[in-house]
């Protein structure tokens, strides 16, 4: 077997890939990974980011010559595995035929598995709602193609860039043809200042949905966890629960560094207003004093520990960076939430 840690060209031929112990097929274009070519034939293999560094996709080659792509992060793929034959799926390039053992999951009830559409869309608006977030409106130019549920992500083509960049919906399916994106600007970051400099009427290209963060049983409580753009999926989720008649209590935290990084509060107060179940609870860990403020102050993990004491039959789903990630799912441990309890995406 050779792994390949550059780039390589790619031959032009399809190649098989075939995932044991299900024994299923699947074909791989040349320059499509692994786990593309295996989930948009409908294999319910395990994935998160699908950008090499949160671990979910490994896997073991048993046959066959790949190339590893080097944004494999050392973390989610140790030296020692690379030489055992592990991969990520996400990140691996077959360059032939390939055999490879994965854990294909039982996907849990309430979780809709949909197919990978590629999809064309012109900019409808695009509105700075913070120093650093947009909010970018998009007009499918293919109406009716792209099916999705609240909590996924598509990928977005960046010009020059040979790799996708995710970005989480905003909205629900239900919103029809038009999707809506909270993209944070990251200082040099590519694919988020493309994005957030696009004018009305641009077109951008992608694929998707991915993702796994659905509202599965709605017989629970549901702890809503914010940060940053992070509120983009957690928006989607709380809307579709309260589209329908949701007779438990929802709570969304939403955590940001000051005042101005707040956006959408009148919503969510309108809409607690409207639903009494419906608990908003924004905090600031860094107030701005100039600014009177009559919420949370801390950390948002913290100010879940506080608020949550006690609660029980809860689903949590947060979105937001790694630190909020790590810190509120220390928080939820110490509630009492199992991992399986828990659905996150970080970014
Ligand atoms: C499943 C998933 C869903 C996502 N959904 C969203 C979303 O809804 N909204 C959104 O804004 N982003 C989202 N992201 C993040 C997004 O995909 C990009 O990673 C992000 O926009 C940075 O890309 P870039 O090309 O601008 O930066 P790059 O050119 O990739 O990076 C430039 C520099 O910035 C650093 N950097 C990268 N990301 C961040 C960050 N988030 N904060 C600070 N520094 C960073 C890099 O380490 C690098 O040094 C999501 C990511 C995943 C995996
Ligand atoms: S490393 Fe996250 S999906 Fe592959």
């Amino acid at each position: 077997m050779r792994v390949f840690m550059a780039m390589t060209d790619v031959g032009a031929d399809p190649c098989m890939i075939r995932l044991m112990p299900s024994g299923r097929e699947s074909l791989c274009r040349p320059g499509q990974t692994l786990l593309d070519a295996a989930i948009r034939s409908g294999m319910t293999v395990p994935y998160g980011c699908r950008h090499g560094t949160c671990a979910s996709c490994k896997a073991k080659v048993l046959e066959g010559d790949y190339e590893l792509m080097p944004r494999v992060s050392e973390f989610a793929l140790m030296s020692f595995e690379r030489d055992e034959g592990y991969i990520l799926m996400c990140s691996t390039l077959p360059q032939g035929d390939m055999v490879v053992e994965v854990d294909e999951e039982d996907v849990e009830p309430g979780i809709e598995i949909f197919p990978i559409t590629d999809f064309r869309a012109e900019i409808v608006s695009n509105v700075a709602v913070t120093p650093d977030i947009h909010v970018l409106r998009l007009k499918l130019k293919q109406p009716g193609d792209v099916v999705y549920t609240a909590g996924q992500y598509f990928e977005f083509n960046i010009p020059g860039l040979p790799e996708t960049r995710a970005y989480s919906m905003a909205t629900t399916y239900s919103c029809g043809n038009t999707m809506e994106f909270h993209v944070k600007r990251v200082p040099q970051g590519v694919g988020s200042n493309f994005l957030c400099d696009l004018v009305k009427g641009a077109s951008v290209t992608g694929s998707g949905p991915y993702g796994r963060m659905q509202l599965g049983s709605r017989e629970r409580n549901l702890i809503f966890v914010a940060g940053g753009s992070g509120l983009a999926p957690i928006k989607a989720l709380v809307e579709k629960v309260f589209s329908e008649d949701f007779r438990k209590e929802a709570w969304l935290f939403y955590g940001a560094r000051t005042g101005k990084d707040l956006y959408l509060v009148p919503e969510w107060v309108h809409m607690a207003e409207k639903y009494p179940n419906f608990h908003f609870i924004p905090a600031l860990s860094n107030k701005d004093d100039e600014k009177p403020w009559n919420g949370e102050e801390g950390y948002i993990a913290d100010v879940v520990s506080r608020k949550m004491a006690g609660i029980e039959n809860a689903h949590a789903f947060l979105c937001g960076p790694p630190i909020m990630i790590e810190t509120t799912l220390k928080s939820l441990y110490k509630l009492g939430l199992y991992s399986s309890d828990i659905s996150y995406d970080e970014f």
